[in-house]
């Protein structure tokens, strides 16, 4: 069986929605540098993810190697710094002949290409699905899990198929998450090619029932806070309703260059606890009427998360009504605004707030004994 690597979502920071191919040795030392220094280590994230473009070929025996210009030391020893900063080192490979930014692929090298990654320090992979031709899914995903495993060393498995092979179906038992969507980019909504925005993203996510819980993720894609295309406001709901997800935080920004703002949001631990309770139930969509969405969660030991969302241009007076969480209409509550800090006490039948466009109020709901 696989490792149980991810009790919780993993939470980490990747170069692709900021980056793309343009990466290297140095890019990557400066950003575990940031991880580490900056407090995101503290908060609770950990891997450092090369994404696409790091490899440049097979030599003769198959063995893949990495762009020798861009990462001149070699993978083993940026593995080794970024382990001396305290954090996990990650790659990304695909399971067909080719990656999708046209690098070699990892079909038919799989048991090879595990091997190398455990050689090098390698603790997560990022396994995509480009270029895979008539290969059944759930079959490419099943050779690469057991390379992993047999590698010796413990590798979480990210699954990046995009949900267009019913993942929910055979991903929770192969890999600590599995991708449901097209690609993120970073706006507030619109859809180009495979890719959409945040808000798109939300809406397939909320339009299935989550089989995600402990060791086995929905991965909503990766964040797009501080990237710069959306407001303050809507890096808070995108941070919020991504933690009522139970989604991996996989950072996505220049950590190196973060604004107060950016650090503000990804480090807020009220939001990080709720993505990251131990119950591990992801969250859903209990109310839709027009721009105003209401979104609960259930938290060990009998609390609740709940986000107020407003989707509209003007700001909006909601509610959160205690029937939405199961609790009698009489039951007292303490209430904890997770962004401004505010604790309301002894609260009974509905908690209302009055929320900004774009933005949520996010709570974390404390019943009575
Ligand atoms: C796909 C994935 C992205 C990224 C790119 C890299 O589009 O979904 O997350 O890894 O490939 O080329």
């Amino acid at each position: 069986p696989k490792p149980n690597l991810a009790p919780t979502p993993p939470m980490g920071w990747n170069s692709w929605n900021k980056f793309k191919c343009d990466v290297s040795e140095k890019l990557i030392r400066e950003q575990a540098d940031a991880m580490a220094a900056s407090g995101m280590k503290d908060a609770g994230y950990q891997y450092i993810v090369i994404d696409d473009c790091w490899q440049k070929s097979r030599d003769a025996d198959g063995n893949i190697q990495a762009d020798p210009e861009r990462f001149p030391s070699g993978i083993k020893a940026l593995a080794d710094y970024v382990h001396s900063k305290g954090l996990k080192f990650g790659l990304y490979s695909d399971a067909g002949s080719l990656t999708c930014g046209g690098r070699p692929g990892s079909a038919g090298h799989e048991f090879q290409d595990a091997r190398q990654y455990a050689k090098w320090g390698v603790d997560y992979l990022k396994y995509d699905w480009c270029h895979t031709g008539t290969r059944n899914a759930e079959a490419a995903y099943t050779i690469m899990a057991k390379a992993l495993r047999e590698s010796g060393r413990d590798i979480v498995l990210s699954i990046c198929e995009w949900g267009t092979a019913q993942p929910e179906r055979w991903a929770p038992k192969l890999g600590h998450l599995w991708r449901t969507t097209g690609d993120i980019y970073d706006a507030w909504e619109g859809k180009k090619d495979w890719s959409m925005g945040m808000t798109n993203i939300l809406d397939l996510q909320a339009e299935r029932e989550s089989v995600a819980g402990p060791n086995a993720w929905a991965d909503p894609d990766m964040l797009e806070i501080g990237n710069g295309n959306m407001t303050t406001t809507e890096y808070e709901s995108h941070f919020s309703l991504w933690a009522m997800l139970a989604a991996p935080l996989i950072a996505g920004n220049d950590m190196s260059r973060m604004d107060a703002d950016t650090l503000r949001i990804l480090t807020n631990k009220d939001v990080i606890a709720v993505d990251q309770d131990a119950l591990g139930k992801p969250g859903r969509r209990a109310l839709k009427e027009g721009d105003l969405e209401v979104w609960v969660r259930p938290l060990q030991g009998g609390e609740y998360a709940a986000v107020l969302f407003n989707r509209g241009r003007t700001p909006a007076d909601m509610k959160l009504n205690w029937d939405r969480l199961g609790l009698p209409g009489n039951q007292k509550a303490d209430v904890k605004d997770l962004w401004s800090k505010k604790v309301a006490k002894g609260v009974s039948g509905s908690y209302g707030a009055r929320v900004a466009p774009h933005g949520v109020v996010m709570v974390r709901v404390k019943p009575a004994p």
